[in-house]
């Protein structure tokens, strides 16, 4: 009789998995490729996309190490391997087309996060979609933070020209969020009615060490005339702190109004200490988690709809709402 249960439950058992097996069995895939590991922004917006997928998904993660050819094969083979959708963070956004038709001769799901493919290309597919910021939106804060700050501080205008003397320094050039947010940082001055002129702008691609090269360069040419150094990121404006503080300021009251955009965690740290005057917040749990969901409910094969995906979708891009951040440290 014993032997008769012990041979019935095993039998029970595989024809009916306990609850737990089961779920685990019935974990999506998702290929993440992420177009850059060294990337301070998007290193805390993949620790999102680990942490949210956690229990929900299986991961496959890539680093394109910046190259789209690479990127290219990476897709492909996590195509090729059976993964029920993709998160794709693209070297090139124009590169997207490629991806996007690799995709879509295998049936599956791509989110793009950060940077944005064409609207024409992510219209090809309906299973593909862009998560991500508006960046003019970032743009126009970032303006109004430094309008703010010559508003609030009328000794800002060192020469008394009434003409807000300023750089920029700009990311990767084609990058939406680079072209974009210069230009609507400069639109924003103007809607604030800000008289002002750009002594220089120069390209530091995201990063810390060429913001800190290009500013040094600024203070060689124009040094004492510039009033506000404007940048597309947090990473350059630390780069550009880095610069002055070479250059004897953020010590007595030797001051620069430096606006970053992100709010990283060393940016946070600068805002602390009042170095950083201010930032614009890209919030990278929000991106991180509305690219889950979705990469999640696209590989169920279940419809996006507010009830299942509550964000505010257009032309299939979502994008998270951002907020400006002042430090409370400025001389
Ligand atoms: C971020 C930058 C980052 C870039 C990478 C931008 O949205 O603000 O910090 O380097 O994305 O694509």
């Amino acid at each position: 009789m014993k032997r008769l249960l012990a041979i019935w439950c095993l039998l029970a058992l595989t024809a009916f998995p306990c609850p737990a097996a089961q779920a685990q069995q019935q974990l999506p895939t998702l290929g993440v490729c992420i177009y850059n590991y060294e990337d301070t922004f998007i290193t805390s917006l993949l620790e999102v996309i680990r942490r949210e997928a956690e229990q929900v998904a299986t991961l496959i993660t890539y680093d394109g190490h910046n190259n789209q050819n690479l990127q290219n094969d990476q897709v492909e083979e996590l195509l090729k391997s059976g993964v029920d959708a993709l998160i794709v963070n693209p070297v090139d956004r124009t590169a997207a087309i490629y991806l996007i038709q690799m995709a879509m001769r295998y049936q599956k799901p791509i989110v793009f996060i950060n940077r944005e493919p064409l609207r024409e290309d992510l219209a090809l597919y309906h299973l593909a979609y862009y998560v991500g910021i508006d960046p003019k939106e970032q743009g126009l804060l970032s303006g109004k933070l430094a309008a703010h700050y010559f508003r609030t501080h009328p000794k800002a205008d060192r020469n008394g020209d009434g003409v807000m003397q300023l750089v920029l320094l700009k990311g990767e050039p084609g990058h939406q969020d680079a072209e974009l947010r210069t230009q609507y940082a400069m639109k924003a001055l103007q809607q604030e009615g800000l008289r002002t002129e750009k002594l220089d702008e120069a390209a530091a691609l995201w990063e810390r060490s060429l913001g800190q090269e290009k500013m040094a360069s600024f203070l060689n040419t124009s040094g004492e005339r510039i009033e506000c150094v404007i940048s597309n990121n947090d990473d350059m404006a630390l780069g550009a702190i880095d610069a002055l503080k070479a250059a004897g300021y953020f010590s007595g009251d030797k001051y620069m109004p430096v606006i970053g955009i992100d709010a990283t965690a060393p940016a946070r740290e600068a805002l602390a200490q009042g170095s950083l005057y201010a930032t614009v917040f890209n919030d990278a749990l929000g991106q991180g988690n509305a690219a889950v969901a979705l990469a999640i409910l696209l590989a169920r094969g279940e419809a996006v709809v507010p009830e299942t995906f509550p964000y505010d979708i257009q032309d299939k891009v979502v994008y998270i709402q951002s907020t400006s951040m002042i430090s409370d440290r400025v001389p």
